[in-house]
């Protein structure tokens, strides 16, 4: 028999361990580059699910299929041990009490019951706090079993999987995240306007709503970026907040995103420090479009585009560590909203799409920037994406 999975995942990091967490960071900034390139600019993502579970795989994995794996994840998969130690600590730091914050990350493993998956990964799992259940995918009722053991378990409202996701599948790997932020100072909407932005020939193109604040936060001019960045912290502790990177007049979004190969995240927010220290208590004008943005994504192609190919094939797949029989991964996929408005941001994923219900977006094209939100002390990047395009 030959089975086939579908990936989807989740997780978080330790600010001890570094180099840990710039693994999932740098696979977090060049997904989100990598799926950009396929989809003409506009995108949302939670890439640290998907890092986390593609790191459970890669552990199960053998040859080259385990090699790839570990190339793209950035992840030193030699050390098991303190690889899951790590993950454990990452997400346990994540998952500490922030206020204004509502945060929820969930990992489920789901197999039909005919596969024998080893105990050696069951535990594992286990150990790292995702759940795992034996269904029967050949019943026409276990799209909505699943559906109802993630609502059950996380609240997660939104339905995971459709009636086809388990046609031709053995083993699901499957993640849910929500994030609800308030922001610290929230925008008034009185003062939000309706920009129309127009084309080169000065025709109007799309019209967007842009919030706009008089504010005390962190504001940096990167020219090595060539881009402004701009610090909006969540809550009262800020431990989480977005960074919306603004490329300059002329520059364009992928130019300012190939730098983020050089100016690392953490040069980011050392700058941000710095300059906010320096200047002391000044206000920033900060504008920024109220704006809904909902992606269904399929992941093969920008996972190829970072290393990994093996495991999608039938015949060269070597996960040998999930299963006796032999499995390759049909399809990695993930579904993203997020809403940002004058009261905060509002993101939900789901590991797998539920492409079924996939609806395509209307492009924005308004003025193009990069946003991240960020676990602040972990530098770990819950969500990325692109707004607009250009
Ligand atoms: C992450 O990327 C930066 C810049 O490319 C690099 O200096 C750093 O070593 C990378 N971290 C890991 C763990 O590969
Ligand atoms: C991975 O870690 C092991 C032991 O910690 C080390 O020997 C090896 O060189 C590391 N490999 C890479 C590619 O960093
Ligand atoms: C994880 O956290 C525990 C408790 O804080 C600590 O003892 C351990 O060294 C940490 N593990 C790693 C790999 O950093
Ligand atoms: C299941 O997948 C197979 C092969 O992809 C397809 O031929 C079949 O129509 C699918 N069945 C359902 C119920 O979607
Ligand atoms: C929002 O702005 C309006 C008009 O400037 C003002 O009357 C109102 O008090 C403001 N609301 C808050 C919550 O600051
Ligand atoms: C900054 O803006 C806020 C909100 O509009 C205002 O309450 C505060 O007095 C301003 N501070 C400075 C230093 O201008
Ligand atoms: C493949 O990897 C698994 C998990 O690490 C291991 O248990 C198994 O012995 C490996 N199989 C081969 C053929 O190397």
């Amino acid at each position: 028999m030959i089975g086939s999975i579908l990936l989807s995942i989740l997780s978080v990091a330790a600010s001890k361990s570094l180099d840990y967490t710039s693994t999932a960071r740098n696979f977090s900034i060049v997904l989100v580059y990598f799926t950009q390139t396929k989809t003409d600019h506009e995108v949302v993502l939670a890439p640290f699910g998907l890092w986390s579970l593609m790191g459970q795989v890669a552990f199960a994995a053998n040859g080259t299929t385990r090699y790839e794996l570990q190339s793209t994840l950035i992840s030193n998969a030699s050390n098991e041990k303190s690889y899951f130690e790590n993950l454990d600590n990452l997400t346990n730091k994540l998952k500490e009490p922030s206020d204004g914050v509502e945060m929820m990350i969930k990992n489920f493993l789901f197999r039909d019951k005919s596969l024998k998956v080893p105990l050696d990964f069951v535990t594992r799992v286990e150990q790292t706090k995702g759940n795992i259940w034996s269904v029967d995918f050949a019943d026409i009722s276990a799209p909505r079993l699943l559906n109802s053991i993630i609502k059950s378990t996380t609240k997660f409202p939104i339905p995971v999987f459709g009636p086809n996701d388990l046609n031709a599948t053995d083993l699901i790997f499957s993640n849910v995240f929500s994030f609800k932020g308030k922001w610290s100072t929230p925008f008034n909407a009185s003062n939000t306007y309706v920009l129309t932005s127009v084309d080169a020939a000065g025709n109007p193109v799309d019209s967007v709503n842009i919030m706009s604040q008089e504010m005390n936060v962190p504001f940096s001019d990167i020219k090595k970026l060539k881009a402004t960045v701009t610090e909006l912290p969540f809550g009262t502790d800020a431990k989480f907040c977005m960074l919306i990177i603004k490329p300059y007049e002329g520059v364009t979004v992928t130019e300012v995103y190939k730098q983020l190969a050089s100016v690392l995240l953490k040069n980011i927010f050392d700058k941000l420090k710095s300059d906010f220290n320096d200047v002391g208590t000044k206000n920033i004008t900060v504008k920024l479009p109220r704006f809904e943005k909902q992606s269904f994504l399929v992941l093969n192609a920008p996972l190829n585009d970072m290393g990994t190919y093996t495991i999608f094939d039938p015949d060269k797949a070597e996960l040998s560590g999930l299963s006796e029989d032999p499995l390759y991964v049909a399809t990695v996929e993930q579904r993203a909203r997020i809403f940002v408005s004058e009261e905060g941001v509002d993101v939900y994923s789901t590991i797998p799409a539920n492409l079924e219900i996939a609806t395509s977006t209307r492009p924005i094209y308004a003025k193009p920037f990069i946003f991240f939100i960020v676990h602040k002390s972990t530098m770990t990047i819950l969500v990325g994406g692109i707004y607009g395009k250009s």
